[in-house]
C-alpha cells in the first residue's frame, strides 16, 4: 500500500490524452420466470442472460479531479439518455471513484448509443460495466490505484442495478435473486440473432407492477410463484447437465451443446413471463414475435421471445438463411431490426476493447 501511495499523483500530461473505447454489448433473455415480491420490494426471478454482438461504444478518459468541474462528465449522441445520476454510468463511476485512494480522480465518458433506450436489451447496464472496465484499465495502466477484486466489481454492479452484474461475466449467465446473483453457464453455439426494435418504450417497474396485478387477480399465492422459479431452475440445470451425463441417463435430445437450446425450447419451459403483461398492452409486439418465430415459413426460429420487459423482441436461427428470411418478414411489417450473433464468453471479452491511445 505504501508503495502504491507514492504513485498516486497523475503523471503530467496524462489528462484527456489516453481515452479507451470499449464495446458495450447487449443481452437477451432466454426464459424469464418472475417470482414473488421480496421484503425489499424487488421480485425474485430466474433467467438466462445471453450476451449478443450488438453494442454501444463507450469511451472513458480519466483526469485529475478539480474543484471547477464535475468529477464525472457524461456525454452521449442520443438526447434521450440522461447525463446525471439517473444514468447507470454515473452511478457506477461515482461508486468506483468513491473508493479509498481514488479521491483525486475524475472521469469523462462518452456513450455512442446504437442500441435502443428502454429496449429490454440491458444497454444502460452494459454501458455501466463498459465504463467501469475502461476506468479500471486506465487506472491500472497509469498505476494510479490498486485494482478492484472481481468480488468488489460484482458488488458495485449489483448496487447499480439488477441486470448489471451479468455484464461482468458475459456469455450465457444464470441470473437468480433479483437477477443480480450471476453464475456463468457453459456457452451456447454462435446462433444468428435478429432483434426487432419497435418504436415502443416499456418501463420495467411498470411491467413488474402489471405482473403483480395479474397474479393477484388470478388468486396465485407466493408459493405458486416460487414454484415457477423452481421449475425453470430445474429445467435449466437438467438441460445444461445432459451433455455431460455420458449416456448414464437416456435423454431426449442429442445432448450436444448445439442442441441444448432446442431441447430446452422443447420442454416449453423457456418462457418470458413479461410477455403475458407486455403483449396485452402492446399486441403488435406479439405479432412481431410470431413473425420472428416463422413457424409456417421454411426457416423457423430455434427460439423467439420478448427480451426482458421489452420492447425488443428477438429470434435465434440456426443459419444465415433463417436470419435473412426473418429480417425480410420484419421489413414487410415495417419494423426496424438489428442483425447480431450470440456472443460466447471468450468472444465477449476478446472483442471488448476497440481502441486505446
Ligand atoms: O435493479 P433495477 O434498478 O434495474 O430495477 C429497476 C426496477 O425494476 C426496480 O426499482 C423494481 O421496481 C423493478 N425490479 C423488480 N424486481 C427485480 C428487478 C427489478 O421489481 N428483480
Amino acid at each position: 500500500m505504501a508503495g502504491y501511495r507514492a504513485q498516486r499523483r497523475l503523471p503530467g500530461g496524462y489528462t484527456e490524452r489516453m481515452p479507451v473505447t470499449l464495446r458495450s454489448h447487449a443481452k437477451i433473455n432466454l426464459g424469464l420466470a418472475i417470482g414473488p415480491v421480496r421484503p425489499d420490494g424487488f421480485h425474485a426471478l430466474a433467467t438466462v442472460y445471453q450476451t449478443v454482438s450488438a453494442h454501444d461504444l463507450v469511451t472513458v478518459e480519466i483526469m485529475r479531479r478539480g474543484n471547477s468541474r464535475p468529477w464525472i462528465e457524461l456525454t452521449c449522441n442520443d438526447p434521450r439518455v440522461p447525463r446525471d445520476s439517473r444514468n447507470t454510468v454515473c452511478r457506477m463511476l461515482s461508486l468506483a471513484l468513491d473508493l479509498p485512494g481514488r479521491e483525486h480522480l475524475a472521469a469523462r465518458v462518452h456513450i455512442d448509443k446504437r442500441l435502443p433506450v428502454q429496449g429490454g436489451l440491458g444497454a444502460g447496464s452494459a454501458n455501466a460495466v463498459a465504463a467501469l472496465a475502461g476506468l479500471e484499465r486506465r487506472i491500472a495502466a497509469a498505476g494510479l490505484a490498486p485494482a478492484l477484486t472481481g468480488e468488489q466489481r460484482l458488488r458495485l454492479a449489483a448496487e447499480v442495478g439488477s441486470d448489471v452484474p451479468l455484464f461482468l461475466l458475459g456469455g450465457a449467465v444464470l441470473g437468480l435473486g433479483r437477477g443480480e446473483n450471476v453464475v456463468p453457464l457453459q456457452d451456447l453455439p454462435a446462433l444468428s440473432a435478429v432483434i426487432a426494435l419497435p418504436d415502443t418504450g416499456v418501463s420495467t417497474p411498470a411491467a413488474f407492477r402489471d405482473w403483480d396485478r395479474a397474479q393477484a387477480s388470478l388468486g396465485l399465492t407466493p408459493q405458486d410463484e416460487t414454484d415457477r422459479l423452481s421449475r425453470l431452475s430445474r429445467a435449466l440445470a437438467a438441460a445444461w447437465c445432459e451433455p455431460h451425463t455420458s449416456g448414464i441417463f437416456a435423454h431426449r435430445g442429442e445432448g450436444r451443446a448445439g442442441t441444448l437450446l432446442s431441447s430446452l425450447v422443447q420442454t416449453g419451459i423457456l418462457l418470458n413471463d413479461f410477455e403475458q403483461v407486455v403483449f396485452r398492452q402492446h399486441p403488435f409486439l406479439e405479432t412481431i414475435k410470431r413473425s420472428l418465430a416463422g413457424q409456417s415459413s421454411g426457416h423457423p426460429a430455434v427460439y423467439a421471445a420478448l427480451s426482458g420487459s421489452g420492447s425488443a423482441v428477438f429470434g435465434l436461427y440456426a443459419d444465415q438463411d433463417g436470419a435473412d428470411a426473418a429480417g425480410q418478414r420484419l421489413n414487410t411489417l415495417g419494423v426496424r431490426a438489428l442483425r447480431a450473433q450470440i456472443l460466447d464468453r471468450p468472444a465477449y471479452w476478446s472483442g471488448m476493447v476497440v481502441r486505446e491511445d
